[in-house]
This record gives C-alpha cells, sequence and structure tokens, in this order.
C-alpha cells in the first residue's frame, strides 16, 4: 500500500475499530481490515502486558493508546500517521474519557489531519444497504442492542447486559473447574492420571478463550431444556486440549455443551439475550416494530460460535409466543440477516464503506478545528446538540 500511495496525492484514510477484546485497522474501501488483533500493549511503565481498556486514569490510557496506535501504524499498516484521515468506528455507548482521550493522542501526538467518529450500530448497516435494522452487538464485554430505523438510531431503545463473550469464558473456567475435580478423582481411581496434568484453574484467559473458541458450541433449545431438568442426554464425545506442549487436559462434552447457555438463560430479572431483543423492539414505536423484527442483524465476534444464530432465532421466537409477549408483541414473522463478512468484524466493513463515501470529507472534525475547540463533539453533550440553521440568501 505505501508504494502506490506515494504516487497519488492524497494519502489513503484508515479505519480503526477498537474493541474490549479484538482492534481492527485497516484502509477504507478495502474488504477486509489488514490486521485483527488483541486490544493489549506491554505497559511502558511496568513492562507487563496490558489491555487498553483496563486503564486507571486519563494519564494511564494516554500512556497506553500511544504505545498501541503507533503498533498498530508501524508494524500492521507500516504507514505514517501525520497527516493522515481516520475513520474511528466506535460504540455510541463508548465512555466520553475513551473518545477522548483517543481524540487526544490521535491529533496532538500523532497530528492526523482529520478524524471521523461514526457509530458502529449505525455503519454495520452499509455493509446490507437498508436502513433499518436491529443491530445486536454481541462482542467481549456485552450484548449491545440498538435499534436503527431509516437511518436513526432509537436511543431511547438501547439494551445493554454483560451477556457476552467474558460471561462465557467465566462460566466454561468455572463449569470446567467443577468437572475436573470430579474426573480427578475418578481418573485417580483407575490410574489414569497423565491427562490431568495441569491446575485448571490457573489456565490463562487467552487458553479458555482458546478452548472455546475450538472446543464450544451452542446446543440446541430442546436438549438445553433436558440438561437444565436434569434429564439424561448422551454427553458430547471429551476433547483432549494440549497445553505446553506436552501436557494433555481433557475437556469434558458437558463442558463444551453449556458454555454458551449463559447468554440464554432467564433469571428473575429476565435479562436473556432473547428478552433484551424484545424489549428493545417494545420501547420502540408501535409502526416501526414489524419492520425491526424482520430486519434483525447479528454481528460481533460471539456470534461466530457453532450454532448460535439458530439457537438465537430459535429462542426468540419461543418467547414471542409465549403468554408473556404474544398479546403486548402480536407478530408473526422475525428474520436475520446475512452479513457480506465475518460477522467479528461487520462494523469495521461498516466504517470501512462509509468512510470511502463523500462523508469523509463533510463530517470529518480537522484538526484545526479540534484544536481551537480542544474537544470533540459528542452527542450526549447538550452543548453539541445546537440546531444549525443555514442562513439563507436574501
Ligand atoms: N468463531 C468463534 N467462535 C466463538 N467465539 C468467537 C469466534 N471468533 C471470535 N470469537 C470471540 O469473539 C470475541 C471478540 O468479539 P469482538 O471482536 O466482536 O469483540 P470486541 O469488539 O473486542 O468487544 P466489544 O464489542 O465488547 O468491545 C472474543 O472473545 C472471541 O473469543
Ligand atoms: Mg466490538
Amino acid at each position: 500500500m505505501s508504494i502506490y500511495e506515494g504516487l497519488s496525492a492524497d494519502k489513503l484514510a484508515v479505519v480503526l475499530d477498537l474493541g474490549a477484546r479484538y482492534t481492527k485497522f485497516g484502509f477504507i474501501g478495502e474488504f477486509a481490515p489488514r490486521c485483527i488483533i488483541p486490544s493489549e500493549i506491554k505497559c511502558p511503565s511496568s513492562g507487563k502486558i496490558r489491555y487498553i481498556y483496563s486503564y486507571t486514569d486519563e494519564n494511564d490510557l494516554y500512556s497506553l493508546l500511544v504505545e498501541f496506535v503507533h503498533m498498530l501504524f508501524f508494524k500492521h499498516v507500516l504507514v505514517t500517521p501525520k497527516d493522515r484521515h481516520v475513520v474511528i468506528v466506535e460504540s455510541l455507548l463508548c465512555p466520553t474519557l475513551f473518545r477522548d482521550t483517543l481524540a487526544k493522542v490521535l491529533y496532538r501526538h500523532f497530528e492526523v489531519a482529520s478524524i471521523l467518529f461514526v457509530p458502529s450500530h449505525l455503519v454495520a448497516l452499509c455493509t446490507l444497504g437498508v436502513k433499518t435494522a436491529l443491530v445486536i452487538d454481541v462482542g467481549y464485554e456485552e450484548v449491545q442492542i440498538i435499534p436503527v430505523y431509516e437511518g436513526v438510531p432509537i436511543l431511547k431503545a438501547w439494551q445493554a447486559q454483560p451477556l457476552a463473550a467474558k460471561a462465557i469464558e467465566a462460566r466454561l473456567r468455572n463449569n470446567f473447574i467443577n468437572a475436573y475435580n470430579n474426573m480427578k478423582n475418578a481418573a485417580g481411581d483407575c490410574g489414569d492420571t497423565d491427562t490431568f496434568a495441569e491446575d485448571v484453574s490457573e489456565l490463562p484467559d487467552s487458553v479458555i478463550e482458546d478452548i472455546k473458541v475450538r472446543g464450544c458450541f451452542v446446543t440446541t433449545m430442546e436438549r438445553s431444556e433436558m440438561i437444565s431438568k436434569s434429564e439424561p442426554v448422551k454427553e458430547p464425545p471429551p476433547l483432549k486440549y494440549r497445553i505446553k506442549g506436552d501436557k494433555l487436559i481433557l475437556i469434558p462434552g458437558i463442558c463444551r455443551e453449556t458454555a454458551f447457555e449463559v447468554l440464554f438463560e432467564r433469571d428473575n430479572d429476565t435479562n436473556s439475550i432473547q428478552d433484551l431483543v424484545l424489549k428493545s423492539i417494545l420501547e420502540c414505536g408501535i409502526d416501526t416494530r414489524k419492520q425491526l423484527a424482520e430486519n434483525l442483524f447479528l454481528v460481533g465476534g460471539t456470534v461466530m460460535a457453532p450454532g448460535f444464530k439458530s439457537r438465537f432465532m430459535r429462542e426468540v421466537k419461543a418467547l414471542l409466543h409465549s403468554p408473556e409477549y404474544c398479546d403486548r408483541l402480536p407478530l408473526n414473522t422475525v428474520k436475520l440477516h446475512n452479513p457480506p463478512a465475518k460477522d467479528n468484524y461487520t462494523c469495521w466493513l461498516g466504517g470501512a464503506i462509509f468512510g470511502a463515501t463523500d462523508m469523509l470529507q463533510m463530517r470529518s472534525l480537522s484538526r484545526e478545528k479540534y484544536l481551537s475547540l480542544n474537544t470533540v463533539p459528542d452527542w450526549s453533550n447538550l452543548a453539541h446538540n445546537e440546531l444549525v440553521i443555514s442562513k439563507l440568501p436574501t
């Protein structure tokens, strides 16, 4: 890219989607990010590997971001950030401190030409070419649901709960420790101790994540009901997983099958993922509900798990026909969109498509403007929500 870039007058803009677990980074107009890397960096002060979102205060975040953005530009895409246009795909629920600090790092430290902040739920629709959808982002920290109607996010209907990869991994670790203790005793009796060479409670997060992605799946609704009622079911085969090159641990079939159940379990507050979807639709205007239900759009890495989408649709349909919702939400059809890319970078792709339009020139915040304002306009701040009335020629 950098070779051809020297020939053209304009520098190609970059697109950054800085997620809680993975960062997607690449150029506008391309069909996939150049890199998808963990959002972590070696801390300049302590030398430890730290997640970007584990910051303690603004200064800490600033130094983490300086290192991280430097690595993105100079190790992964090999172009200079100076005088470059940047598109940032961010959640509408992103903390203001994070957004302001990221802007400060890019404008003041790396001297980028301009930044265009785009809401991830909204630009994800650019990949489909539709204006209305209920966007359900199941990433790492939480599931975030925001309906978009005719290109406008309906903010009063947003829903968010910590029901995503982090909760699944915590459940997997928990189930695994319980099952492991039972298995260890049983193996001790029959002398097969080699299989359980490692204490599972000390497995690092990255290993638990790898076990989840390679070994776990979302089970069917029928089997889930049987397991929750402790009815006898045929267990899936266990998985032998190698750690540290030479040690084997055995992942029981039941752990592989039940880790994702945490998303669909209905607790006392009925905050399962299917409840949140229907609650969000109910919060929207009555004339928009049918269209939203027929345009569900799942994005985020967690929805890539085998069986996730079919289970999700079964749960939503079953809840829709339950006595709790059938009167309040009399809808017959629920449909799901199929994105043209992998689910974990659909929002990034939306940003890459949006950034390739004239909107980049029209809506970006230039460095000069930022330096005079010393802040980034924010939808949540009333000071920036002034009505702009263009003066008509007299
Ligand atoms: N094929 C897969 N099966 C199951 N999980 C997967 C798969 N691929 C990725 N994941 C999980 O998706 C999660 C990351 O998803 P994503 O990239 O959408 O999160 P994020 O954008 O970093 O987080 P957030 O949106 O909460 O800020 C990781 O926990 C990863 O383990
Ligand atoms: Mg994300």
